[in-house]
C-alpha cells in the first residue's frame, strides 16, 4: 500500500491574495508529481482553504483531483469546515454529527482518520478512538491535522497547538503498540517521538515556517509531500520536495 500525504494547501478563492504564493499553481505542480509516483491513495490532511472555508475552494480542488484521476481521502484542519469539506468532496457519508472521522483497514494495518478542525474533539470521537484502538489487530496509523505533542516549533506550539493534549494522550496511551501519527498544521518537516507515538509532521504545500522563531517567520517556499509505504511488518516514510 503506497500512500502519499499532502497537507496545508491553503488555497484561496479565485483572486484572493495569498501572501504572493501561487497556491493553485503549487497544487497543480504537486498533483502532477503525485500522479507520476504511482500511488494507491492520496491523503489530504487539512487546511485545504487559505483562511476561511468556502464551497467553491473545495469544489475547485475536487475538480483538479478528478482531472488527474487520483484516489483521495481528506480530513479537515483549522481553516476548514468539516461539513462543507465533506459535502464538497463527496465524503459526506463519513460525517458523524458534523465531524469527519472514520476508520480504514488495509491488510494488517488499521488506519484512523481524525477530525481536529476546531482544535479539540467531541467525546464521541474520543470513544471512537479508544474503541478502534482496543479492537485493532496488527499495526496502527493515524492521520490528524494537528500534531499530538509539542514539537519544538515555537510559534505554532505556543499559539496554535491542539487544545486537548492531555485527553488525546490519555486515549493514545491505552494502546499497547506503537502509533504512527501523520499530521501537518505546523508547516515543517519534523519527527517527534513521544510515549508510544511516532509523530511525523509533513511540510505544507504553501510555505514552511521557521521552527526556531517565536513569531511567524517563513523558513522557505519549497513545497513537499510525504510518501508512506505500508509493508507487512514495517512502515517506510520520507518527505520529498518538488
Ligand atoms: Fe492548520
Amino acid at each position: 500500500m503506497k500512500i502519499i500525504q499532502i497537507t496545508d494547501l491553503h488555497i484561496g478563492q479565485e483572486n484572493e491574495e495569498t501572501m504572493k504564493v501561487d497556491v493553485r499553481g503549487n497544487f497543480h505542480h504537486m498533483l502532477k508529481k503525485i500522479k507520476e509516483a504511482d500511488l494507491d491513495l492520496l491523503v489530504i490532511s487539512g487546511d485545504l482553504c487559505f483562511d476561511r472555508p468556502h464551497a467553491d475552494i473545495y469544489q475547485w480542488i475536487k475538480i483538479q483531483l478528478d482531472k488527474y484521476e487520483i484516489p483521495f481521502l481528506a480530513i479537515p484542519g483549522n481553516h476548514d469546515e468539516s461539513k462543507l469539506l465533506a459535502k464538497s468532496l463527496k465524503m459526506d457519508g463519513l460525517l458523524k454529527n458534523g465531524e469527519l472521522y472514520f476508520l480504514k483497514k488495509w491488510g494488517n494495518w488499521t488506519c484512523l482518520f481524525l477530525d481536529s478542525a476546531i482544535g479539540k474533539m467531541s467525546n464521541k470521537q474520543y470513544l471512537f478512538i479508544e474503541k478502534s484502538l482496543a479492537e485493532a489487530t496488527g499495526h496502527c496509523l493515524i492521520f490528524i491535522h494537528h500534531p499530538t505533542a509539542k514539537a519544538g516549533v515555537h510559534f505554532m506550539d505556543n499559539k496554535y497547538a491542539f487544545q486537548e493534549m492531555e485527553k488525546i494522550q490519555n486515549a493514545f496511551s491505552k494502546y499497547k503498540g506503537t502509533l504512527n501519527i501523520f499530521c501537518g498544521h505546523f508547516h515543517v518537516d519534523k519527527i517527534v517521538q513521544f510515549q508510544n507515538q511516532n509523530i511525523f509532521i509533513t511540510p505544507s504545500c504553501y510555505v514552511q515556517i521557521d521552527a526556531n522563531s517565536t513569531s511567524f517567520k517563513v523558513d522557505h517556499y519549497r513545497i513537499g509531500y510525504r510518501e508512506i509505504k505500508l509493508l507487512e511488518d514495517r512502515i517506510l516514510t520520507g518527505v520529498f520536495y518538488v
